[in-house]
């Protein structure tokens, strides 16, 4: 970020309130520094200053965090990215079953949360955890060098987003997941955005998930039909 310029206000007060300024425009830690309180503190602050951008005021329950990795072959799986990981419960679920040699690229935005991700993962060596934006994701697998994935895994409130940057999102991962490959999101609203996935994907099945906070459920998409398929 550029610094904010203070030489033409040589007064010292002016100094202050630009640092004030600054610190109350950007309240959070560099990701990295350990923050402080347990997982769901972070999810409920994230979420009570947030809002929208964060759409759940819990982590996932290790429930939800299960169903929308069930039926992966972990054999088979060497790449998996995972869009919004909040504190990583999804993460952690994977961290258990992923094979040494496969790669787990998870992409979170938020500074707080990104650093509790490193924190709780510094040791697991097949995770990446990346302070970034997932509508660049694309980008940021480019940067390592990775092509393909085999499964993309997102948290991300994605109703929610801009129609562009949703587009983007979902076109970024039909390019990059292979060919049996899955894209999967989780959801807080059972079925209601069926109708939404459904227009950019030929199959779309939907996982209820009773036990989370609150109750939710897991889209499991295939065959990207594109952004601009009316829905039937
Ligand atoms: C509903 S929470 C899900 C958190 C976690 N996956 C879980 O299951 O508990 C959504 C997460 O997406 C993150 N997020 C929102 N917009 C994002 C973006 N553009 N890029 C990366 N992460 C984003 C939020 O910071 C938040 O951590």
């Amino acid at each position: 970020m550029t610094p904010p310029t203070v030489t033409h206000h040589p007064a010292s007060d002016t100094v202050r309130s630009v640092q004030v300024v600054e610190a109350k425009t950007n309240p959070h830690p560099p990701a990295g520094r350990t923050p402080k309180g347990p997982d769901w503190w972070l999810m409920m602050r994230a979420f009570l200053t947030q809002g929208k951008r964060i759409a759940s005021f819990a982590p996932s329950s290790r429930f939800m965090a299960r169903k929308i990795i069930d039926g992966i072959d972990w054999n088979k799986t060497r790449t998996i990215v995972e869009l919004g990981a909040g504190t990583g419960p999804i993460t952690a679920e994977m961290v258990k079953r992923a094979k040494p040699d496969a790669k787990l690229v998870v992409i979170e935005l938020d500074p707080v949360l990104c650093g509790r991700l490193r924190e709780r993962f510094r040791e697991a060596r097949n995770v990446e955890v990346i302070l970034g934006d997932a509508t660049k994701f694309g980008e940021l697998l480019a940067e390592r060098g990775i092509p393909k994935v085999d499964h993309v895994l997102s948290g991300l409130p994605l109703p929610s987003f801009p129609g562009p940057a949703r587009d983007a999102i979902l076109e970024t991962s039909a390019r990059t997941i292979a060919d049996d490959g899955t894209f999967r999101q989780l959801t807080v609203m059972p079925l209601v955005y069926y109708k939404m996935y459904r227009r950019y994907f030929e199959d779309v099945r939907f996982r209820f998930v009773p036990i989370n906070l609150p109750p939710g459920g897991v889209y499991v998409c295939r065959g990207y039909r594109g952004a601009a398929v009316p829905t039937k």
